[in-house]
Formats: C-alpha cells, sequence, structure tokens
C-alpha cells in the first residue's frame, strides 16, 4: 500500500459521504474502512490525469507494480489504446463534471485481464478513479457465449444432417463449424473407403492452396491413417521438424502449418474417417477445447454415418425396384403366352395409355403406377381355362360369369402386394363403364378411378382393332364410330376427346392414314355386344 496520509482531503471527504461512514474515528481508520469495501484498486489523478496516488486492495492481476505508475500520466503508463480511453474519459469530466466508466482489457503477467474503471471528479479538478477487476466475470461471460455458439453449432449441423443434404455439403457445414468454434486455420475430412483401405479426402476448409485435395492414404499410413487405427487423437505439436507425410503434396509446405491433430471419425464403433486439423500457429488447448472438438468429430461421424446408410437404402430400393418391375412384366408376359397376344400389344396399350394420362395432366408419380396397372391389367385372365380363354366364339353365360370374375382375381392376385396397391385401380376398375353398367362393382361416373376411366377408352380401342379368337379386327373408321357412340355410355364423355385428339389429330371422324391397314370388316364383330 502507498500512503494513506497523503491522500487530498476532498477525496476522502467525497468518498466517506457516498458511502456514509461518517461515523467511524479517524481518517486512516475511514480509509482502511473505504479499501476494504472497493477492494480492488483506486488512482487519484490531476486534471492532466498525472497519478497523483493510489491504494491497491485485493487486486492480483495488475498491468505493472502500481508503484511505478506514481508521478506519471495514467495515459503514457497504459498501452495506447487504453490510455486513449482515459484521455477521451478524462476530457469527458472536464466537460460535464460527471462519473465516466470505462471497460478494457490489459496484459498482465497472470494473462489477459478484463477491467471496469469508473472515474469520479472532484471539486478541485481531481479525479479518483476506481479500477475492478472484470476479468472472472468476463470470462464466465464468454464461456456462456461459447457454449450458446456451440449450441447453435451443433444445432446447425443436426439440421443439416437430418434434412438429407448430400454428405459433401454436410461436411462441408462441419468443417466450417469447426474451423470457428474451435477457432483453427484449417481443417479436412478424409473418408475410409472400405474395400479398398484407403482415407480419401472428402471436404476442407481454410486452405490456401489445394495441398490436400487429391489426399490418398493407405490404412497404417500418414499420421491420419495411423489415426484411424486408434480410437484417440493423435497430436502432432512441431509439424514443422518433423517429416510428415503431408509432403505428399508440393503445396503443403506454402500453407506453414505448425501444429496438428488427426481425430478418428467413429460412429457404432466403426472408424469411417478422419478429422484433420491444422494451425498455423500454435493452439492453446485446454479441456474445453479437446472436448469440443471430439462432439464436433462425433457429429462428423454420424453424418457420414447416415449418408452411407442412405445411399445403401436408396441402391437397395433401386433395386428391388427394378426386381419388382421385372417380375410383373415377367406375369404379363405369362398371360400372352396363353391369349396369343403379343408383348407389342401390351406395349402399346400401356404407352397409350401414358400418353392420354399425360395429356389429361396426371402427375408423373401417378402415371408410374398408371403404367403397372395397364401392363397388369388383364392379370386376373390367368385364372380364366384355356377353353373360354380362347374360345373361338361367343361365351355361354356360365362362361360369360367367370370371365367377368378377372378384375377380381386382379384384386385378389395384386392387394397383397404394398408395392403394386398404389396401381390397382386399372386391374380392377378396367370394365366398369360410364353409366354403371360394367362390372365387377357397377361403379359409375367419377366413382371409377380416373386410370380405369382413361384406360377403359384405350383397352377397348386396342381390343378392337386387334384380331381376337372371337373375332378379326375391325377396320379404323369403324372404331372410332363405336368409341364415340359409347361416350357417357361406356366411356367418361370429358376424357373421349382428349382420346380422340390423339388417335385421329385430323379431324377427329376417325379417317385417318391407319384405315386402310385394318382390311377385313366382318359383319359378326358389328354384332358382338360385351
Ligand atoms: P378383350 O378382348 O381384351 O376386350 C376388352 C373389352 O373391349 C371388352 O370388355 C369390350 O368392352 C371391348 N370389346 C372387345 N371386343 C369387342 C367387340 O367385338 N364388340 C364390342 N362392342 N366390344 C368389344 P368385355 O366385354 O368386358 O370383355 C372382357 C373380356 O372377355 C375380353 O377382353 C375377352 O377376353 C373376353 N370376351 C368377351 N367377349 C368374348 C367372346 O365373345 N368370346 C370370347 N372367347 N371371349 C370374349
Ligand atoms: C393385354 O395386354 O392383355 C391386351 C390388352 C387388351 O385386351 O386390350
Ligand atoms: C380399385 O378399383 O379397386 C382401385 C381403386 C383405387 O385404388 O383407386
Ligand atoms: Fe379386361
Ligand atoms: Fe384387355
Amino acid at each position: 500500500m502507498a500512503t494513506e496520509a497523503s491522500l487530498p482531503a476532498s477525496f476522502l471527504d467525497t468518498m466517506v459521504i457516498e458511502l456514509s461512514y461518517q461515523n467511524l474515528p479517524d481518517s486512516d481508520q475511514r480509509l482502511e474502512a473505504i479499501f476494504q469495501a472497493f477492494g480492488d484498486l483506486l488512482f487519484i489523478l490531476d486534471e492532466q490525469g498525472t497519478i497523483l496516488d493510489y491504494k491497491v486492495g485485493d487486486m492480483q492481476r495488475l498491468y505493472v507494480p502500481a508503484a511505478q505508475f506514481l508521478r506519471r500520466r495514467m495515459q503514457d503508463v497504459l498501452p495506447s489504446n487504453v490510455g486513449k480511453k482515459f484521455s477521451e474519459a478524462l476530457r469527458e469530466i472536464r466537460q460535464n463534471n460527471k462519473v465516466v466508466q470505462i471497460e478494457y482489457c490489459l496484459p498482465t503477467p497472470q494473462g489477459e485481464g478484463w477491467y471496469e474503471s469508473r472515474l469520479v471528479p472532484q471539486p478541485k479538478g481531481q479525479v479518483v478513479v476506481i479500477v475492478r477487476d472484470m476479468t472472472q466475470y468476463k470470462r464466465s461471460e464468454q464461456k456462456i457465449k461459447d457454449q450458446l455458439d456451440q449450441l447453435a453449432a451443433l444445432r446447425s449441423i443436426d439440421l443439416s444432417i437430418t434434412s438429407g443434404v448430400d454428405l459433401g455439403q454436410t461436411l462441408a457445414v462441419i468443417l466450417e463449424h469447426v474451423r470457428k468454434q474451435l477457432n483453427i486455420d484449417a481443417a479436412t475430412i478424409l473418408l475410409l473407403n472400405r474395400r479398398s483401405q484407403t482415407l480419401e479426402f472428402a471436404a476442407d476448409v481454410g486452405f490456401n492452396t489445394t495441398a490436400l485435395q487429391n489426399t490418398r492414404l493407405k490404412v497404417g499410413e500418414g499420421y491420419a491413417g495411423r489415426a484411424i487405427l486408434g480410437t484417440d487423437v493423435l497430436h502432432i505439436a512441431d509439424l514443422k521438424t518433423r517429416k510428415t507425410d503431408m509432403l505428399r503434396s508440393p503445396f503443403f509446405k506454402q500453407e506453414n502449418f505448425v501444429e496438428y491433430y488427426a481425430v478418428p471419425l467413429i460412429a457404432k464403433g466403426q472408424a469411417l474417417g478422419v478429422l484433420e486439423i491444422f494451425q498455423r500457429a500454435p493452439i492453446d488447448a485446454e479441456v474445453d477445447w479437446l472436448d469440443f472438438m471430439h462432439i464436433l468429430a462425433g457429429q462428423a461421424a454420424i453424418a457420414i454415418d447416415n449418408a452411407v446408410m442412405f445411399t445403401d437404402l436408396q441402391r437397395t430400393n433401386i433395386e428391388l425396384t427394378l426386381a419388382y418391375d421385372k417380375t410383373i412384366e415377367g406375369w404379363a408376359h405369362a398371360l400372352h403366352l396363353r391369349d396369343k397376344e403379343t408383348e407389342v400389344h401390351t406395349r402399346r396399350v400401356t404407352e397409350l395409355t401414358v400418353r392420354l394420362a399425360r395429356q389429361i395432366g396426371v402427375s408423373e408419380d401417378e402415371l408410374l403406377h398408371m403404367r403397372r396397372g395397364a401392363i397388369l391389367h388383364d392379370i386376373g385372365k390367368v385364372a380364366i381355362p384355356d377353353n373360354i380363354l380362347l374360345k373361338p366364339g361367343p361365351l355361354t353365360d356360365v362362361e360369360w360369369q367367370l370371365m367377368r370374375q378377372h378384375p377380381s382375381i386382379a384384386l385378389e392376385m395384386l392387394q397383397p402386394i404394398s408395392y403394386l396397391a398404389p396401381a390397382l385401380a386399372i386391374p380392377h376398375a378396367h370394365h366398369e363403364k360410364w353409366d354403371g353398367t360394367g362390372y365387377p362393382m357397377g361403379l359409375a361416373g367419377e366413382q371409377i378411378p380416373i386410370p380405369a376411366r382413361i384406360f377403359a377408352i384405350v383397352d377397348v380401342y386396342d381390343a378392337l382393332t386387334s384380331n381376337r379368337p372371337y373375332r378379326q379386327a375391325w377396320p379404323q373408321a369403324q372404331v372410332i364410330e363405336y368409341l364415340h357412340l359409347q361416350a357417357g355410355r361406356h366411356f367418361d364423355p370429358e376424357i373421349l376427346p382428349r382420346f380422340m385428339e390423339i388417335i385421329a389429330p385430323q379431324d377427329g371422324t376417325g379417317k385417318t392414314g391407319e384405315e386402310g391397314a385394318k382390311k377385313k370388316r366382318r359383319s359378326s364383330g358389328l354384332d358382338w355386344s360385351g
């Protein structure tokens, strides 16, 4: 402590009045009490900032021993940026004669210190400065802020992982947070290729060159290759003096890295890759820093694991879909082997259905189901015996009864297959009629699913223009005429015109080039009715 006695009376009076300590016996004791109350550090300055006296309370973290301040100007003793704050505060006091408070940071032997100074003007132009050490407070404040930032970072990584954006993008998000939250210069993520047992470059942040973008390291090779064999961090504090494997890149030297970390990325007990951290200046790695590095590495591992699972699932799905589509084509083929219709025929009906549906504005997703439904539309006929299916003449009542079950049979066959459930409308409802006289349910108008309404037109058109065991093909003109007649009876009157636009674009009467192709017009065909 400096000499208490040298404090000017005016200062003591002010302080004492402020603290209501008037009843203490003498000035020395009073002063002592004041210092204990304030704890930290007091200065008395003249108008120019010259330090007339000071008191050190229990302040531990001092910029320089306070004794060195005496008789010097505050502005000259402190680093210039802090000195400037004092000059400004003193100027303000000269102008307004009011208490001014400033905050600043100083390097001390115990590390960086944060201080708050209250400058209190005195009657004779002197200024009392009450200095408080705010370092502890600042540190906790900073810690809370860091933790909030870290939480926000983890949240945004989570979002990126769960929103299913591609792995490259998610890794880029993670690396950006790694750089910001860990306050590091550069980082890479290398992914393990299981088949070749190599680590391959996946993402980087903070490099000035493309130094490491071609990285391919055998497991066990180099720092990263060794890190992935272990479960813990590999730390190289003096990268410069080592012959590093990074010299795999001619650019690496230009990056001037001095310190390095390699963290294995492990999810569900499996090593998936390595997070590498590069520093151009040494890191002051505290426990918190290492902890958060591990958390971020964990997030990266989860992201990679998710992406791998998703890709596998997608591949499985594609393979399954292909297998299913092959299966249903196989069924249709088996059916045609029996009823002597050709694949070309099925393909034609299917293509025509898709064309008409697309023209009407059916979505592409629905078109996929319609395509499958069209391929399978008569699958129920597998249950119809040959002697009925291939009968060259008209069916008897009993035969007809059985034949009319083919849509219900299709429903029974396909309904258990969830993959085909959305494709059921056509196989089940393609013989329903707009006026309600169709089968199997006798649906009418808009009760009939649109895919079935669309398909019914194409089915009848194609049946009539084809040879059947029970009759020859009709000529095109006759078919067109028949379809027109059936608008509002068999067919949806709004869909039929759209079909006509496709089939007979010129005038809608069916006098098209196709007409001559269908040769024999047989009156028996005209008499036929289903
Ligand atoms: P399909 O041969 O594929 O015929 C599909 C639909 O086209 C028929 O459904 C009917 O609406 C229409 N259609 C086909 N040919 C003619 C025809 O000559 N005249 C008219 N007005 N419409 C025709 P439908 O009637 O429900 O028949 C379903 C299936 O029953 C037919 O499929 C076919 O496999 C079978 N079928 C129908 N009638 C006979 C027949 O007289 N003899 C034999 N053997 N099978 C028949
Ligand atoms: C088929 O694919 O079985 C033929 C379609 C039709 O009868 O029109
Ligand atoms: C059906 O006719 O059973 C199909 C109904 C639908 O899935 O739209
Ligand atoms: Fe049918
Ligand atoms: Fe058919």
